[in-house]
């Protein structure tokens, strides 16, 4: 197990927010350099000052097979990729629309997708790809059918890769609900009053932080013995 990620560069696609920012943190004081993704120049030059380190900001949308292209000719070579970039919709399935649909498979998915496409050759033998997941693919949730969809899309894709890749590892990080900026579209004391809620509702009596999600995608990067796995961190969700 690697206690240092001294001379390591890490990828972090979604690194300018939430877990993937507080991934970008922990990686860059382990001694990595860390290369971090995202489409919002404010919100990278932010996520720069913000982590203390070597952190390289990247302006790419990864949905977009070309940007992921561009950005693997960019970095060259990285010795672990995460990837928590995503912008999901909730809604009955009913009501939700094709473009949405489409959205919410665009980045989590495919943006998947194209980095394992053009990053795979680029990563060493003691590398590693973390997918972001999520419990929605476990514990079904009303509004959540395609994000289930696109968790449980993950997990199959993980694990194939697994075996395809090898010895390259990859591995899923499955968090329940945690408080991030991807809570923002709610009003203030909205959404703190329903993280309460949903917390209560726990074991563990409180919803998930960042780093705490964080410490879990450096485990998962740093043990080798840890590929093809699905690695639940929810606080319970499922018991
Ligand atoms: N928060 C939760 O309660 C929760 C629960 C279960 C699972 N999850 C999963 O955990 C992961 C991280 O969630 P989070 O709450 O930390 O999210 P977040 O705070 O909303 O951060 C998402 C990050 O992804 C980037 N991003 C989105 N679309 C992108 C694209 N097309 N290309 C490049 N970057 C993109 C965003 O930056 P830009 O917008 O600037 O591109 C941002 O940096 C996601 O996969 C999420 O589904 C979250």
């Amino acid at each position: 197990m690697e206690s240092s990620l001294k001379g390591k560069s890490v990828l972090v696609a979604g690194g300018s927010s939430g877990m993937g920012l507080a991934v970008a943190t922990k990686a860059a004081a382990l001694g990595a350099t860390v290369h971090i993704v995202g489409r919002s120049p404010e919100r990278l030059a932010e996520a720069k000052t913000a982590i203390n380190g070597d952190v390289v900001t990247h302006h790419a949308d990864i949905s977009v097979a070309s940007d992921v292209a561009a950005l693997a000719e960019n970095i060259q070579q990285v010795d672990h990729i995460v990837t928590t970039a995503a912008d999901l919709t909730f809604k009955p399935f009913i009501q939700i629309s094709d473009a949405e649909i489409e959205s919410t498979f665009a980045a989590k998915f495919w943006g998947a997708v194209y980095l394992v496409r053009h990053f795979a050759s680029r990563i060493p033998s003691n590398g590693s790809v973390t997918f972001f997941g999520g419990s929605a693919a476990y514990k079904a949730l009303a509004g959540a059918s395609i994000v289930a969809a696109v968790n449980a899309a993950l997990d199959g894709f993980a694990r194939t890769l697994a075996l395809e890749l090898a010895p390259v590892r990859v591995n899923v990080l499955s968090p329940g609900v945690v408080e991030t900026p991807a809570w923002g579209f709610l009003p203030e004391k909205d959404r703190a009053e329903l993280l309460k809620t949903i917390g209560a509702g726990l074991p563990v009596g409180r919803v998930g932080r960042p780093e705490e999600l964080a410490d879990a995608a450096i485990f998962l990067m740093g043990n080798g013995y840890a590929t093809g796995t699905v690695l639940q961190l929810d606080g319970g969700t499922n018991v």
